[in-house]
């Protein structure tokens, strides 16, 4: 695993192309594409919307931006509006910023919810299995991927000039070898079940049950988590990078206020499918997945 950096400072320009020719070979590859350039602006005005207390319980604040709706926020009328302007700004530049990156997806990748998170991730209480400060690679309990891609963009726009420090882990494939005799194949009629009692929004594909064991896996693994091959980094406030965090693992270890857009890719788009999580996990598990 490296960062792969892009020069970049502009979110929609036709120049993105040129400066970053392998910049889709890199992301697939498990690479960070890293754009240190790259700085999401926020107006004054918006300053207000920079602190925890606009969370309520919610770990994030969720924006759709299908349906233009707010998720996780306490906040209402002329400060909610706030917000949505800002995501819905955020969300429409991180679609721009995909489509001029990595042409060869477009018309393939699917945009899924963006968040904000204000809350400080080092020190905060949960269980282990939500614990995002472990090693892990991205996997949605309730919204089963079916196979596709897990493609995040981040940008960390910490006000105080604070970095978000992540940990990075080694390749996915000789991790889910690590994990495979773990891994179980899902019961028949688990995935109807699961979708009837509300559980999962739609049903939960065997590749989705693998991804969530691999997750749990993972995070459960003391020794994992502690011998296994990773490199810290931190990424500066005013800096922003794009991952498919379903194959890269990732731990988030300290940081406060970043902005989040999460893509669905279908496999069949990538250049080289064989690369996928879902292809891993189908040459390990010898069937198909999804
Ligand atoms: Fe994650």
């Amino acid at each position: 695993m490296s960062l792969y950096e892009i020069l970049i400072d502009q979110w929609d320009s036709a120049a993105i192309r040129h400066r970053s020719p392998d910049a889709l070979t890199a992301l697939e590859q498990g690479h960070v594409l890293f754009m240190p350039r790259l700085k999401f602006a926020t107006t004054p005005a918006e300053a207000t919307l920079f602190t925890p207390a606009i969370l309520g319980g919610a770990k994030n604040a969720s924006y759709d931006p299908r349906t233009d709706r707010l998720g996780g926020t306490t906040l209402a009328g002329a400060e909610a509006d706030r917000l949505r302007a800002l995501m819905r700004r955020f969300s429409a530049a991180a679609a721009d910023l995909v489509a001029a990156l990595l042409p060869d997806y477009r018309g393939s990748v699917v945009q899924a919810r963006a968040s904000f998170r204000p809350a400080e991730i080092a020190g905060r209480a949960t269980s282990w299995r939500k614990d995002d400060t472990r090693l892990h690679v991205d996997s949605f309990p309730a919204t089963p991927s079916g196979g596709r891609r897990i493609l995040r963009l981040f940008t960390n726009v910490n006000p105080e000039g604070r970095p978000r420090s992540w940990r990075i882990g080694g390749a996915f494939e000789p991790i889910a070898r690590r994990y495979d005799r773990q891994l179980r194949m899902p019961w028949p009629g688990s995935a109807r079940l699961l979708a009837l009692v509300g559980v999962t929004k739609s049903p939960r594909s065997a590749y989705d049950a693998l991804m969530l064991q691999l997750h749990d896996a993972m995070k459960a693994d003391e020794e994992f988590q502690q011998r296994t091959e990773q490199t810290r980094i931190e990424f500066p406030a005013g800096t922003t990078w794009l991952a498919f965090t379903d194959e890269v693992s990732h731990a988030a270890t300290a940081g406060q206020y970043q902005l989040e857009q999460t893509f669905l890719l279908p496999v069949a788009a990538m250049r080289d499918p064989d690369r996928s999580p879902l292809r891993v996990l189908e040459r390990l598990k010898n069937r198909r997945l999804a």
